[in-house]
């Protein structure tokens, strides 16, 4: 069934796979994943059961940081295909009842984007220049950044160019600010041309039929340039109040109001949602508010423990949240800048980000970690997140029970964070290695020698061999997907008693339940669930293990460990 043109608020309880194209299905065997590859995996998708691709860039890059770097925002990278092949991708997912939604990165080109390469030719103070963050450096010379300031990727946020014009032609002069790597120079959003081109770029997509947008970095945009620059050593220590120098400024949102007016010139109005990687309090909501882009990422459950407390009082704390704003919440566990979740949970319990990156630079050798837990906890999680009100984002190779390639070799990286802390922290290519879709085919059914070199173990969790697999991964997410379009008629819940601090019970209003046991023991269900109704269970076939030790009468079936059940009215 083609998209409904008149459904304008598809996004708001919408599965959302995103798609990083490079490492998704390679068409043409050059060994990098391309859009007529993710054409021909549309009835996959369909089938699948989700409501939208998400699609990371494919725009024209040097591929500094996969693509994050853009050179330019209105065409195709000739290895990934062209404007035609884009097209006939929208076609067929809109023919597929699947919408499309591309990635913006509105907070820095690539140092190859025409403008940059512009301002680099032209002297400091040029009109060309005040597009991007150019000045002096701090010392006699010139020769000390103009901040402390640190990249996201390791190293200094500053680099000094070798002037081409002007009095210091042939020597060094100004720096340029780069939050993220060398290679992607920061925007000045002051700058008038910079707002105008991107709405050029939301023109130039939304024509071409796409249904929405993400919004890279999109807390990143507005920063407090005035001199001398504020000391900010550790990015990740944020101010949130509005007057960290960096990162969510109240004048942000001046932005996204433009962006809205844009968005809203179609009908029905495009989607969007912001990557803010700011706490949770009212101000990352203001992202998401109908006056801006709708819908505003919530990494919360990402980054939380496998734990009851902490599942169920974020969850209401975020739908809360989001009712209160007019904006609907966001679920996400895994995408392509974190360590798949099946393997988070299997490290030991109370790991944290610094063990997780230890565990990555010893190949996933040490801690030991255990993947059968990490996988039944990863699956519980997905069940309990799927029954929730709101938008669930996947990340390609979720629906497989993908683990991260942890041991990948020094010499296979890619991502700048492995270069730019000088080979101490791995980065994110174990979450981006090209997907395995048959368990026989050479490279497993992804195409050409895969530009990241996938692990043997992939074979065995391919989508073929899962394919129709009662109980498999992918069945799993195909059947919650399948019922999940009809829970979510209203965007609500009530939250049940339940018989142990480990379980959490919830219930949708049309009745569906969702229970999961967060506890590493089996546990006695509630008294009135009717296991007849049990329609499915993250531990595999719906019934599996459910009811294991019933004796006799009401009341004494159990939930298996670390198991989320969805119970039809
Ligand atoms: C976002 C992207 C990430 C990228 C960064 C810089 O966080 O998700 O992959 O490296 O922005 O664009």
């Amino acid at each position: 069934m083609p998209v409904s043109p008149s459904d304008s608020l598809w996004w708001r309880q919408a599965a959302v796979y995103q798609i990083y194209p490079r490492s998704f299905a390679d068409s043409n065997g050059d060994g990098m994943g391309d859009l007529p590859g993710i054409t021909s995996r549309m009835a996959y998708l369909s089938a699948l059961g989700i409501d939208a691709i998400w699609l990371s860039p494919f725009y024209p890059s040097a591929l500094a940081d996969g693509g994050y770097d853009v050179d330019d925002y209105r065409n195709v990278d000739p290895r990934l295909g062209s404007l035609d092949d884009f097209d006939a991708m929208v076609a067929a997912a809109h023919a597929a009842d699947t919408r499309v939604i591309v990635d913006v990165v509105p907070n820095h080109s690539s140092n190859q984007h025409e403008w940059f390469k512009a301002a680099l030719a032209a002297a400091p103070g040029s009109p060309e220049r005040a597009r991007y963050h150019f000045l002096d450096g701090l010392g006699d010379d010139g020769e000390l950044p103009p901040s402390d300031w640190p990249s996201h990727f390791g190293g200094g946020a500053w680099t000094r160019v070798v002037e081409q014009a002007g009095p210091r032609a042939g020597s060094l002069g100004q720096w340029y600010l780069h939050l993220f790597a060398t290679e992607q120079p920061d925007f000045n959003w002051d700058h008038p041309e910079v707002r105008e081109d991107f709405h050029t770029t939301l023109r130039f997509w939304s024509d071409r039929g796409v249904d929405g947008f993400r919004i890279d970095v999109a807390h990143a945009l507005v920063k407090d340039m005035s001199l001398p620059l504020r000391s900010k050593p550790v990015l990740e220590i944020l101010v949130d109040d509005g007057t960290d120098p960096l990162f969510d400024r109240d004048a942000v949102h001046e932005i996204f109001e433009g962006w809205r007016s844009v968005l809203n010139e179609y009908n029905p109005p495009k989607a969007a949602v912001a990557e803010a990687w700011v706490p949770f309090t009212d101000r990352r909501l203001k992202y998401a508010r109908p006056t801006e882009l709708g819908q505003a990422f919530n990494f919360d459950l990402l980054q939380a423990p496998f734990s009851a407390v902490e599942f169920r009082s974020i969850a209401e704390k975020c739908l809360f949240e989001a009712t209160a704003s007019g904006a609907s919440s966001t679920w996400v566990f895994s995408n392509h800048d974190v360590v798949r979740h099946p393997s988070r949970y299997a490290l030991p319990d109370g790991s944290t980000r610094d063990d997780l990156e230890a565990w990555l630079l010893a190949d996933g050798a040490t801690p030991a970690v255990d993947l059968a837990r990490g996988l039944r906890r990863a699956r519980a999680a997905t069940l309990f997140m799927l029954g929730l009100p709101g938008s669930a984002y996947l990340y390609q190779g979720e629906e497989l029970g993908l683990f991260e390639a942890a041991d990948l070799p020094a010499s296979a990286l890619q991502d700048p964070t492995w270069f730019r802390t000088l080979n101490t922290v791995k980065g994110r290519d174990g979450c981006r290695v090209p997907l395995p879709w048959s368990a026989v085919e050479p490279n497993f059914g992804f195409g050409g020698t895969p530009w990241l070199p996938q692990p043997v173990w992939f074979g065995s969790l391919a989508a073929t061999a899962q394919d129709g697999v009662a109980g498999s991964t992918l069945e799993m997410y195909r059947s919650a997907l399948s019922w999940r379009s009809k829970l979510q008629a209203e965007e609500t819940l009530e939250w049940l008693a339940s018989l142990s601090p480990e379980m959490v019970r919830y219930r949708r209003p049309n009745g569906w339940e969702v229970i999961t046991n967060f506890g590493a023991t089996p546990t006695q269900l509630p008294h009135d669930v009717d296991l007849s109704k049990v329609v499915l269970s993250s531990g595999g076939n719906a019934t599996a293990g459910i009811g294991a030790g019933r004796v006799s009468g009401a009341g004494s079936a159990t939930i298996p460990a670390e198991t989320t059940l969805w119970i039809a009215p």
